[in-house]
């Protein structure tokens, strides 16, 4: 009983110490609690029970007999007897009383471990650990790789930055995307027909900021502007290879507006 409180402050207390690294210490701490709790118990059996382990053990007895069956199954006629068919009144078999206590001690393990000591992140918690990783993990490659002009974009050629787009594809979009770019849930992305624009600047603009209520998120707190643009610029080097089992077509053929060339021609001679 003594032990049973002890245990159950210091989780009190610990629940209280919220350090970095929770799950190391939570096991640390449950480990030493253990401990601790069997010398408390081994202390107690000597000191209080002066060394008799009877009551413990008659504690333990009950408990066993509560779950194991005496004898084989018992037949006990029950008022209801249907054409010769009787109810039996077996006793519960022991395996069914083991797993139902199982349950309640997995019950209780599982309460104190996420709710109580909180040694294990919930869902939610683990989420957002994962997101400012993830985040702090970008900010460090944007400091590497510096910022870019968005007003100039242009789309990238070379083969390192295509392929370093094709990886990043090929591991986030591909489930909506399709592998080729053939669209699943998500548009097909190697037709001339966007939603929200093609050539650079749109698609960059799209992946960056995402259509969260149709479903894509906004990837600008995942990849760095230089890594949106590599994407981007692999995206568009899809356009046109027309993939097996391709979505058809959605919004409205996009055709790159011609680069504004001032006609000098007027004013020559004036
Ligand atoms: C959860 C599904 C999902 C994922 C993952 C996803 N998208 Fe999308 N994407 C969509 C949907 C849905 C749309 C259509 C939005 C609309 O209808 O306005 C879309 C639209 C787009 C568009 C605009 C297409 C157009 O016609 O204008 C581009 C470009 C795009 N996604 C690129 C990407 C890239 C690059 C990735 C990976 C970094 C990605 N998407 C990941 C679902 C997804």
């Amino acid at each position: 009983m003594i032990s049973l409180l002890l245990l159950f402050c210091s989780g009190v207390m610990m629940a209280q110490t919220q350090a970095a690294d929770r799950g190391t210490e939570a096991a640390l701490i449950f480990t030493g609690l253990l401990t601790a709790s069997f010398i408390i118990l081994t202390f107690f059996i000597i000191f209080v029970l002066d060394g008799d382990v009877e009551p413990i053990l008659r504690i333990i007895r009950t408990l066993y007999h509560a779950v194991t069956p005496k004898g084989g199954p018992t037949v006990i006629p029950q008022d209801e007897d249907f054409d010769g068919i009787k109810e039996l009144n077996n006793r519960v078999p022991p395996w069914f009383n083991y797993l139902f206590g199982g349950t309640i001690l997995f019950g209780v393990v599982y309460m104190l471990n996420y709710h109580v000591w909180q040694s294990s992140p919930l869902p939610r918690a683990e989420y957002a650990e994962e997101v400012s990783a993830a985040d702090l993990s970008r900010r460090i490659r944007m400091v590497a790789e510096g910022t870019i002009n968005e007003d100039e974009l242009v789309a990238l050629r070379d083969d390192a930055a295509l392929k370093a787009g094709q990886e990043r594809f090929l591991k986030n979009c591909v489930t909506c995307h399709g592998l080729h770019g053939e669209g699943i849930v998500g548009p097909n992305l190697t037709d001339p027909y966007w939603i929200h624009g093609g050539g650079i600047k749109n698609v960059y603009a799209t992946i960056k900021n995402g259509v969260p209520e149709k479903g894509m998120i906004s990837w600008k707190l995942v990849f760095t502007p230089k890594e949106i643009q590599q994407i981007a610029s692999f995206v568009l080097s899809l356009q046109g290879t027309n993939p097996p089992n391709g979505k058809r077509p959605e919004g409205s053929m996009y055709v790159e507006p011609t680069p504004q060339v001032k006609d000098i021609s007027k004013s020559v001679g004036r």
